[in-house]
């Protein structure tokens, strides 16, 4: 099984830059930077690293992201990432960005943009490898917040494929985004949030129905809705799963708690991604390598659950049949 996890060409769809931040180069960046991190060594970051709910992680998550300031910080994060889907066989994939963060510490918009752009041309230039950008507009902060992020996003139109919607869940729905949402999809964005990861399938209900997303991040509430389950069936609307996350952040007690099996049986369109590697534990192998082995998934699972990451992709028809045509070769 783990032969046919490696293996396999994979697409990643959820994944934030920020959260491939690994401490070796948080610590380079820090002092190169001269901003102070709370710890003192290696050890002391993975001690830290022990979350009990979503917002213990983006407390350390947004401490950790203020070491990058340049375009040559945000270069080189997103190259280290792409080191790593090439030791994974990640052949495409979709980066999200949170702007805000950066933007409200006085680091130009165009320098993470251009950094992260830079090195994705470098990536298909050197590997192959294709991807596109995902703008995050953070949740914990106002409406009139996001829309200035949009307007700011303008000028880099053709560099962001999509818009999309993460930090603190819980208190902060997809209603309050609503009208920010729709100005997003006149300017020709692809919508997308995360919802039901924390917060009840409430708020997959207002992310499709008030945003009018066509992929949902995490989703794994959903199971306690029948109602929305045979929707997101019927519409085999793409849910972007991350058990690592999951764990690490105590949505679910332990992976055999996990219910991603139960969701692919049930016959929704997941995918397996690593939302946060460096602080999850693992980049998307060892996500499904963790399912592997507490979980009865076949290999019949497997090879669905990496065929849905390129269905459920914003590549064009074109590349998604031959990308497609690479996993069944790989399968040969
Ligand atoms: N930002 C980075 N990772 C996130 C997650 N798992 N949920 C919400 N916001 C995030
Ligand atoms: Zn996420």
């Amino acid at each position: 099984m783990i032969e046919l996890i490696k293996k396999l060409p994979k697409a990643e769809l959820h994944l934030h830059i920020e959260g491939s931040l690994e401490p070796e180069l948080m610590f380079r960046l820090a002092k190169k930077n001269n901003i102070d991190i709370p710890y003192n060594d290696i050890e002391d970051v993975r001690r830290a690293y022990n979350f009990t709910n979503l917002q213990t992680f983006l407390d350390i998550y947004y401490a950790g992201a203020n070491v990058l300031m340049t375009k040559d910080d945000f270069y080189d994060l997103t190259w280290e990432y792409i080191l790593k889907c090439v030791e994974d066989n990640v052949i495409h994939t979709e980066i999200f960005f949170d702007p805000q963060t950066h933007t409200a510490r006085g680091v130009p918009f165009a320098a993470v943009i251009t950094g992260i752009k830079e090195a994705l041309d470098d990536a298909k230039e050197k590997y192959g490898i294709t991807s596109c950008i995902i703008m995050c507009f953070l949740r914990h902060l106002s409406q009139e917040e996001a829309f200035e992020t949009l307007e700011e996003a303008m000028a880099f139109k053709d560099d962001i494929i999509g818009v999309g919607l993460d930090s603190s869940e819980l208190g902060n729905p997809p209603a309050k985004f609503k009208e920010v949402f729709k100005k997003a999809k006149e300017a020709g964005f692809t919508l997308v949030a995360h919802a039901g990861e924390e917060a009840d399938f409430s708020y997959i209900y207002e992310a499709l129905n008030l945003l009018g997303i066509s992929r949902i991040d995490h989703g794994v509430q959903s199971i306690k809705s029948a109602a929305l389950m045979q929707r997101l069936k019927e519409e085999q609307m793409p849910l972007t799963v991350c058990p690592n996350s999951n764990i690490e952040l105590k949505v679910f007690d332990s992976y055999q708690a996990h219910n991603i099996k139960a969701l692919l049986d049930y016959g929704l369109n997941v995918s397996v991604n690593s939302d946060d590697p460096a602080y999850f534990k693992g980049y998307i192998n060892q996500n499904f390598i963790n399912l592997c082995e507490n979980l009865p998934l076949t290999e019949n699972d497997i090879i669905t659950l990496v065929k849905n990451s390129f269905r459920s992709s914003f590549i064009d028809d074109e590349l998604k049949e031959a990308y497609l045509a690479r996993v069944d070769l790989a399968l040969q």
